[in-house]
């Protein structure tokens, strides 16, 4: 479809952080005694830690103080990151490295575009430091999606026009954030089931067939 670029989300489309990312803020929110489930993680993908946290505590019955949420932001975390630093090679799914390796072949430049800060320690574990041409994530930017900062970042990076990128999400946020950023989205996961995407795709290797 004449695209130059692809940029992809990290969590949920390279790799299933996604899942651990669910773990860990449950066991936060189960610590506090505030009812927490798919439903409500399936609003945080894509949203900034910080963001999460307080999509969580809409269930809270009791304001808590900024020092208060800084605690179970770095509790959750903490959790988080022991799941991440057990991650391996192992943890790149097939299809994925394929299809990463498809693109590249056919001449696109690629990119990542997260909102994760902990993106270098799982691109490290995944054993693709390195590989992408560019990566914009959460140190980089200051409003997570669906604001277009981070995949207009990485447009930037690559410096390719944002009309000639296309973004590969699985959240309905940042799917949104795509389309804010004048870019095309392809999706899986949650935001395909949501029809979020110009393109939603029940496999990432139908990206080979789409550009
Ligand atoms: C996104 C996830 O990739 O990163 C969100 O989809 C997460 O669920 C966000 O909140 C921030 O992640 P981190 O690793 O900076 O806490
Ligand atoms: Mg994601």
């Amino acid at each position: 479809m004449g695209f130059k670029a692809i940029i992809f989300d990290l969590d949920g489309v390279i790799c299933f952080t996604d899942e651990y990312h669910y773990l860990a803020w449950k066991a936060t929110a189960d610590s506090i005694g505030v009812p927490f489930d798919r439903t409500v993680n399936n609003r945080l993908r894509g949203v900034s830690r910080m963001e999460s946290l307080d999509i969580i505590l809409e269930k809270c019955t009791h304001p808590l103080s900024i020092t208060e949420k800084e605690v179970l932001a770095d509790q959750k975390n903490r959790q988080y990151q022991d799941y991440l630093r057990r991650m391996t090679t192992d943890d790149l799914p097939t299809e994925v490295k394929e299809t990463l390796d498809g693109l590249r072949q056919k001449g696109l430049r690629l990119a990542v575009g997260s909102s994760s800060k902990n993106t270098p320690l799982i691109l490290h574990q995944i054993g693709l430091d390195g590989y992408f041409d560019a990566v914009a994530d959460g140190n980089g930017v200051k409003r997570s999606k669906p604001a277009p900062d981070v995949f207009l970042l990485a447009a930037e990076l690559l410096k390719i026009d944002p009309a000639d990128c296309l973004v590969v999400e699985d959240a309905v946020s940042g799917a949104q954030a795509a389309h804010a950023a004048g870019m095309k989205a392809a999706c899986v996961g949650d935001a395909a089931q949501n029809q979020a995407g110009d393109y939603n795709m029940g496999s990432i290797r139908e990206l080979l067939e789409l550009v």
